[in-house]
């Protein structure tokens, strides 16, 4: 059967069609290439460039290449943005799922994989959380995300599609240096562009209620992220009653400054002392994920650290800002 990844020419959809092709998946890619690119697909992976809001589109690429599952990553993911453009958020992200679950429908395809946030829990009070810790999102972009997991269960259960929300933590590194983060919208890449411009790294607020003051999240590798979509593709299409909502993360906190201690040591900027700045608006202080249900669902556990993260990320900088 086919699997098509929508958004596969982008950061973490690239790192999925890899891991798909490499469990002997045939893909295929709907990507419109606003950030996506297509020098980062596997060689043989067809693509369709287009956008997921447009139905002729959609019908082509399912009907041409016989698709039976998609993993649904196209969407917008800028919290700041999305308080900014509301409008355009809802569209992309619920309206353009909607209508890839329409086509979806009509086309008879029988899994579906929608990439999901961290950021539909919000602001959590708990030490790890689960899937069971209420859902308070934010933003607009995690309302968005939120709301895309109740489509994606409701249309599975009305028409006998498989389903699966992956809730992603804090995604980092990459595969291989050409398939690193291209966004400056992360604490990885935004401490390596001050790095490189000779600044001082920014931590945003040192007086949060946490061992050394500063922001605590679950960091979880990309090529990671991609095994865990290879898990749910298999389990999805065993099982054509599933309808699944599972964090992805490690289970291990690390704290902002923690990371920038290992982004320094690891790029050799280690001579400037990172810059404390006032806190972040809506930034919560720990958000890290309970791993449970994802090891007892599909067999998955994050297999890659912090400092592999951080080492294969600098690589994909380095490639990109020789
Ligand atoms: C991490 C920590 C910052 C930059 C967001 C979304 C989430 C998910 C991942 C998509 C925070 C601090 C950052 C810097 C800093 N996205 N920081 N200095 O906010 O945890 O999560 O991206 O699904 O939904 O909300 O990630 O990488 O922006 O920040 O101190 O220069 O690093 O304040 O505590 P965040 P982030």
């Amino acid at each position: 059967m086919t699997w098509m990844i929508t958004g596969g020419a982008g950061y973490i959809g690239s790192h999925v069609a890899a891991a798909l092709v490499a469990g002997g998946h045939r893909v295929v890619v709907l990507d419109d290439l606003s950030t996506g690119d297509p020098a980062r697909l596997p060689a043989g992976v067809p693509l369709v460039r287009g956008s997921i809001l447009d139905r002729a589109v959609l019908d082509r690429a399912l009907r041409g290449h016989e698709v039976r599952g998609i993993v649904h990553i196209a969407a917008k993911k800028q919290v700041g943005e999305s308080v900014a453009r509301p409008l355009w958020y809802y569209r992309e992200n619920v309206e353009g799922l909607r209508t890839v679950l329409e086509a979806a429908v009509e086309a008879r395809v029988r899994s579906f994989v929608f990439s999901s946030s961290a950021a539909v829990y919000g602001m959590p009070d708990v030490d790890l959380v689960t899937e069971r810790t209420p859902c308070e999102p934010m933003s607009p972009y995690g309302e968005t995300k939120l709301a895309g997991e109740w489509l994606v269960a409701a249309a599975g259960r009305a028409h006998g599609m498989s389903t699966a929300s992956l809730r992603y933590f804090n995604v980092a590194g990459a595969a291989s240096p050409g398939l690193g983060d291209p966004g400056v919208f992360n604490l990885v890449p935004m401490v390596f562009d001050r790095l490189s411009r000779g600044l001082p790294p920014l931590v945003f607020g040192d007086d949060y209620p946490t061992p050394d003051g500063t922001c605590v999240r679950d960091y979880v590798h990309v090529e990671d992220v991609a095994s865990a979509h290879v898990a749910a593709a298999r389990r999805l299409t065993e099982d054509g009653d599933a309808h699944l909502v599972l964090n992805i993360g490690s289970g291990e906190g690390v704290s902002v400054a923690e990371m920038v201690g290992i982004i320094q040591e690891v790029s050799g900027h280690t001579g400037t002392a990172p810059d404390v700045v006032a806190r972040r608006p809506g930034d919560p202080a720990r958000v890290v994920a309970s791993a449970e249900s994802i090891g007892k669902e599909l067999g998955w556990s994050a297999a890659h650290g912090v400092r592999e993260m951080v080492t294969s990320a600098w690589a994909g900088w380095q490639l990109r800002h020789p």
